[in-house]
């Protein structure tokens, strides 16, 4: 049957589900539901790390063997530097331009490295929204206990209280630099409400709140002519006698050769893992979101946190094929877009958190509800229709004009047909563990954004990335910024990576991989 066949049990169903309410399930029937389905109870999926800071930690696979894998740098590579800065940040999408701006701004001579173009990121493709407690009947300490929740209680609490009570300062800061986010017609900023969230708290702007945010951090960070070092990517840090950070080494990708940084502190800022396509999930990330600064860091000894927990958006689009794994935003169930199977039935609270919907699609797929496309995916409906049905005509082209352009170029209206959707890897919920000041337990090494770890427990919350890089994006910078006048650059070795490799061997070289990945292997060869 042609996919227009398929959606009509959602036109003819829509009338009888707009009077249905579904209730949130009890927090028994959501561990065992997601204990059944979720993506990261897959044991088959995991194994131990081998060796490392994290040895015996179960993470999957793909992850494993990149921990594990072998520097691209040989010991006797020629470490002169070719710039020498105060503070080096790696990784140009939000956490990275935050933290080049604050350190700029601090007063820190900075250098930031990104191996694309600046802001091409996961960052700049968030859709949803930046959660942050404006609204009047919201506080932090609401924001602290819906995150925590969210995140089945693993929260990193002293990081979740920063990040929370320095939200609305953000925001201000955000607006101050140019800002557009949506505003209500008394001109007070609007709100809304997220999955797993108690109050509306989303600052959008429109669906494309992650492009707007990072269309004016991108002109500040060229308007203060931060250095930047554009097509350099990351490929091993440098460490001195005592195991501090002190630089790092890029492959330029324009012309294969090394560029050597020395550094009194370097910020990683580089991303999620997304291209890793674990478990051969699709994803939502951007081409470079493949895990680079987890492996730097974890050949200089830093400790990872909840490395065995990824989120799987519940929203990624199984139709067209060209769009396989893109992200069709929460706000649409935020403003609410129904979940419907082949029967023409809602199956769970469309807002309820990302783990247990994501696990209740997969379920509904796997015990036979799901709907099959021609090319033999499935997937489960949002009745995207249904916005213009409950709010006017014209709701889903004013709020979601970014979605309806990335259909349109198919020919296809999702304010008139529903879209066919399968969870999508998203995010890691864990990464690099970093203290309030997103310092590791290696000196003078930090990391900001999705990156890090702790910050969210075993599943975050809608809106709370955009948050997260900036806060810690911040507090990087000031940081590193701050020290610069009491330390002098240190020496410039690989001694961590002959401990690495001793380690290794011990194993027997272990994954035998050479890591950073830096792209996926589908994308151009990167010699
Ligand atoms: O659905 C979304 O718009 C995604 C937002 C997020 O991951 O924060």
């Amino acid at each position: 049957m042609d996919i227009h066949a398929l959606q009509q049990i959602v036109h003819k169903t829509r009338d009888a589900r707009r009077k249905q309410t579904i209730q949130k399930f009890s927090s028994a029937d959501r561990d065992q539901l997601i204990h059944k389905y979720h993506p990261d109870f897959r044991a088959s999926a995991y194994r131990p790390i081998r060796f490392g800071p994290n040895e015996g930690d179960r993470t999957v696979v793909e992850l494993a063997t990149l921990l594990e894998g072998d520097s691209p740098i040989q010991n006797h590579a020629d470490l002169t530097p070719h710039y020498t800065t105060d503070v080096l940040v790696i990784g140009g999408g939000g956490a990275g331009c935050a933290a080049a701006l604050h350190a700029h701004g601090a007063g820190a001579k900075t250098i930031l490295a990104t191996k694309l173009r600046l802001g091409d990121s996961n960052s700049v493709m968030a859709q949803g929204g930046m959660q942050i407690s404006v609204a009047p009947e919201d506080s932090p300490v609401t924001h602290f206990i819906d995150t925590l929740k969210g995140g089945h209680m693993e929260n990193d609490h002293d990081l979740l209280k920063v990040m929370v009570e320095e939200g609305p300062s953000i925001a201000k800061w955000l607006i101050e630099l140019g800002v557009l986010f949506d505003r209500q017609a008394d001109g007070n900023l609007h709100v809304k409400k997220g999955g797993g969230s108690s109050k509306p708290r989303l600052l959008t702007c429109s669906d494309y709140t992650g492009l707007e945010i990072m269309r004016v951090l991108k002109d500040e960070v060229i308007n203060q002519k931060i250095h930047l070092l554009e097509f350099a990517a990351a490929i091993e840090l440098l460490s001195d006698e005592h195991g501090a950070c002190t630089g790092a080494i890029f492959r330029d990708l324009d012309n294969q050769r090394h560029i050597v940084v020395a550094a009194k502190s370097v910020i990683l800022a580089t991303g999620g893992i997304g291209r890793l396509h674990i478990q051969g999930f699709p994803t939502s990330n951007h081409y470079g979101a493949t895990g680079d600064g987890l492996c730097l860091s974890y050949r200089m000894g830093s400790n990872l946190a909840h490395i065995d927990t990824f989120q799987y958006h519940p929203s990624g689009a199984v139709y067209p094929e060209q769009l396989i794994g893109a992200l069709v935003t929460e706000g649409i169930r935020s403003e609410g877009g129904h979940l419907v199977n082949a029967k023409g039935e809602r199956f769970v609270n469309e807002l309820d958190t990302r783990d247990v919907v994501s696990s209740s699609i997969i379920r509904e797929c796997e015990e036979g509800r799901g709907i099959r496309t021609m090319s033999g995916r499935v997937g489960v409906w949002l009745d995207t229709p249904l916005l213009d049905a409950e709010h006017g005509p014209g709701t889903v082209e004013k709020h979601f004009p970014a979605m309806m352009m990335q259909f349109e170029r198919f020919g296809i209206d999702i304010s008139k047909d529903p879209v066919l959707i399968y969870p999508t890897l998203h995010y890691q919920n864990g990464g690099v563990k970093i203290d309030t000041n997103a310092e590791t337990n290696v000196k003078n090494l930090f990391v900001a954004g999705e990156a890090s770890g702790g910050l969210h427990g075993r599943n975050r919350l809608m809106g709370n990335s955009l948050l997260d890089l900036m806060v810690f994006g911040k507090r990087s910078g000031l940081t590193a910024a701050g020290r610069v006048g009491t330390m002098n650059q240190g020496k410039l070795t690989l001694k961590h990576l002959d401990r690495f490799r001793a380690d290794a061997k011990k194993h027997g070289n272990a994954s035998g991989v050479i890591s950073p990945m830096i792209l996926p292997a589908y994308t151009r060869k990167v010699g």
